[in-house]
């Protein structure tokens, strides 16, 4: 079984994707971590985020894997675990440029692929439905409220030690959204055989419920 979950940021993509996928019994792929992990090794090795061809080379030499410890997923850059610092609102910040060019999606786009080849999988991203799993059984777009998108993302951060304010979290939502959904290759959209579910005034468990009715009833 392949499901695809699509969305904008903050909308609970991968904890309701983790949640989904663990009720089904079948593998959670969060492809967002990828393009973050090499958004870090890039600002790590100081390379230009404007620059490509630089980018492109970088994923070409940058292993990224997932790995389950038994309590949660862990993202390891090049055998290092990166998990904490990939959701650092630095590399928030800059995650959609290094995404935004054609080269570097089209290999993350065909590693995601590989990975959903052989097992069932629940993939959340942005161009999961249209790119990596076209022939998904179940392709999610899942959405909300800037208000509420915002509210989650600054629990979420003051869950990691920071306090930015609601204003500036709703500018810098906006912001990334406008570039997900503009870019040329690979760009946010809802799809014709997309199931939209916005969860503004739902909870977690009412959202993965829903979509577990969805899946038992086709
Ligand atoms: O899902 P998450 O918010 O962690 O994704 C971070 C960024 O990675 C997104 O804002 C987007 O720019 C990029 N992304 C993407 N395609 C995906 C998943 C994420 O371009 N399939």
């Amino acid at each position: 079984m392949k499901i695809a979950i699509d969305g904008p940021a903050g909308a609970g993509k991968s904890t309701i994707a983790r949640l989904l996928a663990r009720r089904l019994g079948i593998i959670y792929i969060d492809t967002g971590a990828m393009y973050r992990t090499l958004t870090l090794k890039a600002l790590r090795q100081g390379i230009d985020l404007n620059n490509e061809n630089e980018l492109y080379q970088l994923i070409l030499h940058t292993d990224i894997d997932f790995f389950y410890n038994g309590e949660e997923q862990k993202v390891l850059c090049d055998g290092e675990d990166v998990t904490e610092d990939i959701r650092k609102p630095e590399i928030t910040a800059h995650v959609s440029r290094v995404a935004s060019f054609p080269r570097v999606r089209k290999i993350m786009v065909e590693r995601q692929k590989r990975m959903a080849d052989k097992v069932s999988v629940v993939m959340d991203g942005r161009d999961i439905g249209e790119c990596v799993l076209p022939d998904a059984d179940y392709k999610f777009f899942l959405t909300a409220s800037i208000e509420e998108r915002a509210e989650r993302r600054r629990r979420e951060l003051i869950a990691q030690g920071y306090d930015i304010d609601l204003d500036r979290l709703k500018e810098e939502i906006k912001k990334r959204d406008e570039a997900d959904a503009s870019r040329e290759v690979g760009a946010l959209k809802i799809l014709e055989d997309s199931i939209v579910i916005d969860t503004s005034h739902m909870s977690i468990e009412e959202v993965v419920d829903n979509m577990m009715k969805i899946i038992g009833e086709k």
